[in-house]
């Protein structure tokens, strides 16, 4: 049972006619999206906004109606991916990359929907290491100022070539191992000039929708 599948189909139930909907970014996202190209093949009538160039390419392929942000004042329902959930609903995002936009377009939902699988769920964040975006200018001393918060951070390569955004940004791994005050940590990071945000969604998700291996589906909220 593909349990990223199972958990994304069913937070496609809650999208109704006439809905303004954020398109998540990544593996679980991504079933979302083809199920909303399904449903709009059917006759579902809405319009969306991407939060990457990834996700936006694979709604425009499947005939979902994009629409600039810009035309926007509020997003329905978002429905998006996590590195990592906690008990409290708190996230780790930006995995794929893709987490400023992620945020922007989570900031400007009524809703937002995170689909998992039951591998990301966790007592404690920062097992995964939180992505964090910066812009390229004086990078080497905004991530020494991260190192003094107490991680190990990576700058993010692909194929041995620095990782840039859709934003034109860096983003740098940052190894905390176990994150004990998510919301503190969130605040002290935005602080360090150069950053333009990290991955820690901090009270954001209305909802949570865990698919499991053996096809159980659980809804937290
Ligand atoms: C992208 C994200 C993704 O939602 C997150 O990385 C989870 O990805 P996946 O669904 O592939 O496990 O934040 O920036």
């Amino acid at each position: 049972m593909n349990a990223k599948k199972i958990a994304a189909e069913r937070a496609v139930d809650y999208i109704k006619d006439g809905m303004i909907v954020g398109l998540g970014t990544g593996s679980t996202a991504y079933w979302a999206i083809e199920k909303i190209g399904a449903k709009v093949r059917e006759g579902l009538n809405i319009k969306a906004v991407a939060t990457s160039l990834r996700s936006e390419e694979q709604a425009r392929k499947l005939g979902i109606k994009l629409i600039p942000f810009s035309e926007i004042d509020k997003i329905d329902i978002t429905i998006d991916g996590a590195d990592e959930v906690d008990q409290d609903l708190n996230l780790i995002k930006g995995g794929g990359g893709a987490l400023l936009r992620e945020k922007i377009v989570a900031a400007a939902s009524r809703q937002l929907i995170i689909v998992v699988d039951e591998s990301k769920m966790v007592d404690k964040l920062g097992a995964f290491p939180l992505p964090v975006e910066m812009v390229k200018f004086g990078y080497e001393i905004t991530v020494r100022k991260l190192q003094s918060l107490g991680c190990e951070p990576v700058l993010r390569k692909v194929d041995n070539d620095t990782y840039i955004t859709d934003n034109g940004n860096f983003i740098v791994d940052c190894h905390f191992k176990r994150i004990d005050n998510p919301s503190e940590l969130h605040n002290k990071i935005n602080m360090i000039p150069g950053v333009v945000d990290n991955g820690l969604f901090i009270n954001m998700a209305a909802k949570v929708i865990i698919g499991y291996n053996n096809g159980d589906i659980k809804e937290l909220i």
